[in-house]
């Protein structure tokens, strides 16, 4: 099962696991995947103590980082500045929804409270990445020359989430290593192509750079899928949400737990751009009729970053929401990532078995043939 990219950094399995968790981030890596740790929410002045602790735990296996770079965003921002410039419609459509659903304030700061995405945040994001042990870096919504550069020169492997042939062009064009295709059936920020017909149309116009399969994939027949179409693995988000060592909210996994494909929806409520994520009352307000057109990233979450960081504080069965692929239909208890792993390596097996006899079965000559001949006999 193991691909090329497997063998170039030193994992057992085409197993790639995205996850803002330390506890996840270090399981997948003893499980034999190859973990990719998100920094894109944490507090900038946290993200040398996160990489520390990873660090210590992970050892010398290897392990990538992950931040957002999406375009349009302020220089340098200030989050009070930024607050008296919000739209009094959108401001008193949500102080109409906290009185609505009593969203009581956050318990303590957060990325959503504190931080406003901006080139500033991203110039530390990119000091704090190059200056660790990851040996690679990828990045979502957006592309740095100098960032793909940078790493590249200290031996760290670029790779970009895409989402349309059109992206995937422009990160070759930069020089990215390892193209991440990543469907409108992920979890997360999403362009408007499934993954099962973006991948193909990435491995085209890929050449020899490796692809990568990511949106919707939960099991490991999805992965063995991946390779038959060119890919060199999958790139999974939502399915670790269910793991222990997430230590997700029990009332966010009881939705996860209980909801279908169809319960994840796309919308720009929650960052101004469109994200997939699991539905709740929240996320369903902005969607009725008399709801305002959320604001652009990173206005949005000026707005509402204080009841997300709330909601996710306080456990709030109602209102509570995350991003989310439509691979949440494997998220069926709360499990662990070497359950999850063993399960994802099993399930590779007998894809590959009921494959190969497919293959014998279908084969011109052989059973056919016997079948035929068995036939005349009678
Ligand atoms: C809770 C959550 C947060 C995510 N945050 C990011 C992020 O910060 N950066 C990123 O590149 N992708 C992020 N993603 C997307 C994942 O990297 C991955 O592409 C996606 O989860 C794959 O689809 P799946 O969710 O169906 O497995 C996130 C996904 C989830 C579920």
């Amino acid at each position: 099962m193991r691909t090329p990219i497997c063998e170039r950094l030193g994992i057992k399995y085409p197993i790639f696991g995205f996850s803002h968790s330390i506890d996840v981030i270090v399981a997948i890596a003893e499980a034999g995947g190859f973990p990719v740790l998100g920094l894109a929410r944490e507090e900038p002045d946290q993200l040398l103590t996160i990489i520390k602790h990873v660090e210590e735990r992970i050892g010398s296996k290897p392990y990538g980082i992950d931040i957002m770079l999406p375009a349009n965003v302020p220089q340098q921002a200030s989050l009070d500045d930024l607050r008296l410039s919000l739209p009094s419609e959108h401001v008193a459509f949500v102080d109409g929804l906290r009185k609505r659903f009593s969203v009581e304030p956050p318990t303590a700061a957060s990325f959503f409270t504190t931080q406003v995405r901006s080139e500033a945040m991203f110039d530390e994001q990119t000091e704090a990445i190059l200056g660790s042990n990851a040996v690679a870096v990828a990045t979502a919504v957006g592309l740095r020359r100098d960032l793909i550069e940078r790493a590249k020169r200290q031996g760290k492997m670029t790779f970009s989430l895409i989402g349309s042939v059109r992206h995937a062009r422009k990160a070759l064009e930069m020089g990215v290593e390892v193209l991440v295709a990543q469907g409108y059936d992920a979890g997360g920020h999403t362009g408007p192509v499934g993954t099962l017909s973006l991948v193909p149309q990435i491995v085209a116009v890929a050449g020899d750079t490796p692809v990568l399969a990511a949106g919707g994939i939960a099991t490991g027949g999805q992965i063995l899928a991946a390779i038959a179409m060119g890919a060199q693995g999958g790139w999974l988000g939502t399915l670790w949400l269910g793991a222990k060592e997430n230590h997700t909210p029990s009332a966010l996994l009881d939705r996860l737990i209980n909801a279908s494909s169809e319960d994840t929806v796309i919308t720009r409520a929650h960052s101004g751009k469109p994200c997939r994520v699991v539905r709740s009352e929240w996320i369903d307000a902005w969607h009725e009729a008399d709801a305002p057109i959320p604001l652009k990233m990173p206005l949005q979450q000026v707005l509402t970053g204080d009841v997300f960081s709330s909601i996710h504080q306080r456990n709030n069965n109602r209102l509570i929401y995350e991003a989310a692929g439509q691979s949440v239909f494997a998220i069926n208890r709360e499990t662990t990532i070497s359950d999850q792993m063993n399960l994802l390596v099993h399930e590779m097996e007998v894809s590959w078995s009921r494959m190969k006899r497919c293959e014998s079965k279908g084969r011109p000559g052989r059973d056919s043939e016997k079948t035929s001949a068995q036939q005349s006999s009678l």
